[in-house]
């Protein structure tokens, strides 16, 4: 039987009169990589800001490691959500101190991180200096400082090229191994396909499919479908 690190329950937030998460249930399983896949504005930072405690919910339940989510659980959670939070007038390493004092962790853990992400070599350059997949190579360090559980990446690849993009796959898919579980946000159809377990799409606000994604399944079609079906929905 499948376990759950993660499950939401009908979660909606409104913003004024619009409806930008509505009833939205997710199951993540375990040491898996989910994606997370929707078109532009259809709520997927929303509901990962929720999870990540950036956004209350205006309404339903977020479950972690089987209990009701609590702030407590943030320690356990990586986040990397729209732009990376930087100090852009701190160095890379600079940037990572600041976080390890806050979090207590030993200096070792800087270098480890900066390794994971292939970012050793940017010495006294700012962060305000770095690249757009610098920044998020940076952005990525961060969230994983903490030893987390569950590691949330909203459009992770966003500025990264095609060697950033493949490096970064083949590290998500080796986090699962490590007992960290992904979910990963994207419009990317074919970045999903190749690194996720499970999907879920979100269209308009509401969740059109969750599952397994099938060898050879056209993911295309049903991503379309999804969108086709919340915009009838809508009208
Ligand atoms: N702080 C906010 N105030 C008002 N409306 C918001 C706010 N944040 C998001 N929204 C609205 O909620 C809807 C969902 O936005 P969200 O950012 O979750 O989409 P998304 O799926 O992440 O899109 P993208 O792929 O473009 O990042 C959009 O219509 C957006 O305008
Ligand atoms: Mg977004």
């Amino acid at each position: 039987m499948d376990t759950y690190i993660l499950k939401t329950k009908d979660l909606c937030r409104d913003f004024k009169r619009q409806h930008a998460v509505s009833d939205i249930s997710l199951s993540i399983t375990k040491n898996s990589v989910y994606g997370l896949l929707g078109p532009n504005g259809a709520g997927k930072s929303t509901t990962l800001k929720m999870i990540t405690g950036m956004l209350h919910p205006t309404s339903g339940e977020i479950f972690f490691e089987n209990h009701p989510w609590s702030r407590n659980d943030l320690t356990k959670i990586g986040a990397l959500i729209e732009s990376p939070p930087l100090y852009e007038n701190l160095t890379a390493k600079e940037n990572l101190k600041v976080r390890t004092l806050l979090l207590g962790l030993p200096d070792s853990r800087i270098q480890e991180v900066l390794e994971i992400v292939s970012l050793t070599d940017t010495g006294k350059k700012h962060a305000g200096q770095f690249s757009m997949g610098m920044k998020q190579r940076l952005g990525i360090a961060i969230a994983l400082l903490n030893y987390p559980k569950l590691l949330i990446l909203d459009e992770p690849t966003n500025g990264l090229d095609p060697i950033g993009i493949q490096d970064l796959r083949n590290l998500i898919r080796s986090f699962p191994e490590q007992g960290i579980t992904v979910i990963l946000s994207s419009h990317i159809l074919s970045e999903v396909e190749l690194i996720a377990d499970h999907i879920g799409i979100i269209a308009g606000g509401s969740l059109g499919y969750e599952g397994k994604i099938n060898p050879g399944e056209d993911l295309e079609s049903l991503f379309m479908q999804v969108v086709k079906n919340s915009k009838k929905a809508g009208a």
